[in-house]
């Protein structure tokens, strides 16, 4: 075989332990894990002595190549996913969102052709549920079986003119998952409160970005992550929240948590832990328009901090990029309106380096919890686990190989993605990825992009996730606890500090 590859004298961390062993890999599997391995000539080996060896991130939430609110993404499929593997990341889900009206199964077939032949990493796709009808539930049924293989169905509460569902509707969607065990997935804002708020905003002569923020406060995601918390029980559904961005989401997502009958799974963003709400009031409209998404980042400075305490302790379950990155031409659709500003920000590249720094780094949370919230968890729920989220034997072998010690300044100058605006710019990170192995291949080889377009392949997520709809624990695995890393000391790592800068 031409595919071998022996990772040598590093740390593995998975969810659930650290275990100091080598991993060869051969035709995109790992084949053996140990100490000791018997390995044939010719193998290339990688050092890792002093790294830490993880499975590759799973973004569980990118659009990519998207058109919306008039104008189209900066980052595609190729881009996308090259900005991804740069990153650590090497499986993303993307979303299919179909127009009103549209056949779920047309969309669908859409978003294959924009990615299967662009793709550098695996990938799979969840299906919007923009619109309500028998129809929509008939194709439902299609997209869950062998032939498609999607397990997920995002359901909008806001996007009041375009994506948006009523409770109703909502309620029917929902129910219709949970026969067909799949998992919906809700965005969770109040749309109609947004969209009279936006009217007064506007009346009252607000059109700068800030107004996208006063538009909609806190309580007005917290509400209706409640409302779709109870109409996901009412249902007797499992339930996944998709970008939570406050601090009063994540208590009602709690409240939840500790009442449903189903289980309720909660996502955060990049985005929320490594930056803040301010930057809506800088006086530079790129600058204010780069970090519109919906919901907004905050006004609140204890944020950031207290989303990466929520994943820390499992009040949020898993961390995306929500990536969907528009150039400043097309931010500037909203220059004389906030509410036509494109809605989304960057974070594919950056979403692993960033929660190192402000998780990992402050000791905040350790390199297990990192690996969990970053990629097995998202394994697990959308059912690609083992084969993905794991370093172990059998599993795919997609594996960052992470230098504790790389520094770096994030800057749109030298990222990998498309997007001429970087909403990180300026951070100095410590910890990140220096070699990063796609189905066996080196793609980032010692600092250096090797990505091949159309490597990745379509992944079909089969329904009924053990994790969503079975007895399987999240926050448990089912492997021997290898010298857990107790939460307050994160310099257990390598049995020395970590630096923190
Ligand atoms: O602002 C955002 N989040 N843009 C992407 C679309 C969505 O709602 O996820
Ligand atoms: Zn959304
Ligand atoms: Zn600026
Ligand atoms: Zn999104």
């Amino acid at each position: 075989s031409q595919n071998r590859l022996l990772i040598k004298n590093g740390r593995i961390v998975n969810d659930d332990g650290i275990e100091e062993a080598d991993v060869y890999i051969e035709d995109g599997i790992i084949k053996q894990v140990g100490r000791n391995l018997i390995i044939p000539g010719g193998t290339r080996t990688i050092d890792a002595a002093g790294k830490l060896v993880m499975p590759g991130g799973i973004d569980p939430h990118t659009h990519f190549e998207l058109e919306m609110m008039g104008a189209k993404t900066a980052d595609d499929f190729y881009k996308g996913t090259r900005a991804a593997v740069a990153g650590g990341t090497t499986t993303i889900i993307d979303f299919v969102l179909p127009e009103k009206g549209q056949s779920l199964l047309e969309a669908y077939a859409n978003w294959r052709e924009k990615a299967d032949n662009k793709v550098c990493c695996d990938y799979g796709l969840h299906v919007g549920v923009t619109w309500w009808s028998p129809a929509v539930q008939k194709e439902m049924k299609q997209l869950v079986s062998e032939q498609y293989g999607v397990n997920s169905f995002k359901m909008f509460m806001a996007y009041r003119n375009t994506w948006m569902l009523d409770d109703y509707d909502l309620y029917c969607a929902i129910e219709t998952c949970a026969e067909l065990k799949a998992l919906p997935q809700v965005h969770a804002e109040n749309g109609h409160i947004i969209a009279r708020n936006t009217e007064k905003l506007l009346a009252a002569g607000v059109t700068r970005p800030e107004g996208h923020q006063l538009s909609r406060d806190e309580e007005v995601e917290s509400e209706a992550v409640n409302r779709a918390c109870v109409i996901a029980n009412q249902a007797n559904s499992p339930l996944y929240i998709v970008h939570m961005m406050s601090k009063s989401a994540v208590r009602a997502l709690q409240l939840a948590r500790n009442k449903q009958k189903q289980p309720v799974y909660g996502e955060t963003l990049a985005a929320t832990v490594g930056t803040d709400g301010t930057h809506y009031r800088n006086s530079c409209f790129r600058h204010a328009a780069a970090h519109v998404l919906s919901p907004p980042l905050r006004p609140d400075p204890s944020t950031p901090q207290a989303m990466v305490e929520a994943l820390a302790d499992d009040h949020l379950q898993l961390i995306g990029s929500d990536n969907c990155t528009f150039h400043e031409k097309d931010k500037e659709i909203g220059k004389g309106n906030f509410s036509k500003i494109p809605n989304g920000v960057n974070g594919v590249e950056d979403r692993m380096t960033i929660l190192w720094q402000k998780g990992v780094n402050t000791g905040i949370m350790d390199p297990c919890r990192f690996v969990a919230v970053t990629s097995s968890s998202a394994a697990k729920i959308f059912n690609l686990w083992p084969q993905k989220g794991r370093v172990a034997v059998n599993s795919d072998a997609d594996i960052v190989v992470w230098d504790p010690r790389l520094e770096k300044t994030i800057t749109a100058a030298s990222h990998k993605q498309a997007v001429d605006f970087n909403i990180f710019e300026g951070q100095h990170v410590v910890g990140g990825p220096q070699y990063v192995i796609v189905n066996g291949r080196v793609c980032l080889d010692d600092g250096e992009l090797r990505v091949v377009e159309g490597l990745g392949k379509f992944l079909k997520t089969p329904i009924n996730s053990p994790y969503v709809y079975g007895e399987q624990n999240l926050s448990h695995g089912d492997h021997d606890l290898l010298e857990p890393l107790s939460r307050d000391s994160p310099d257990r790592v390598n049995g020395s500090s970590v630096p923190t800068d």
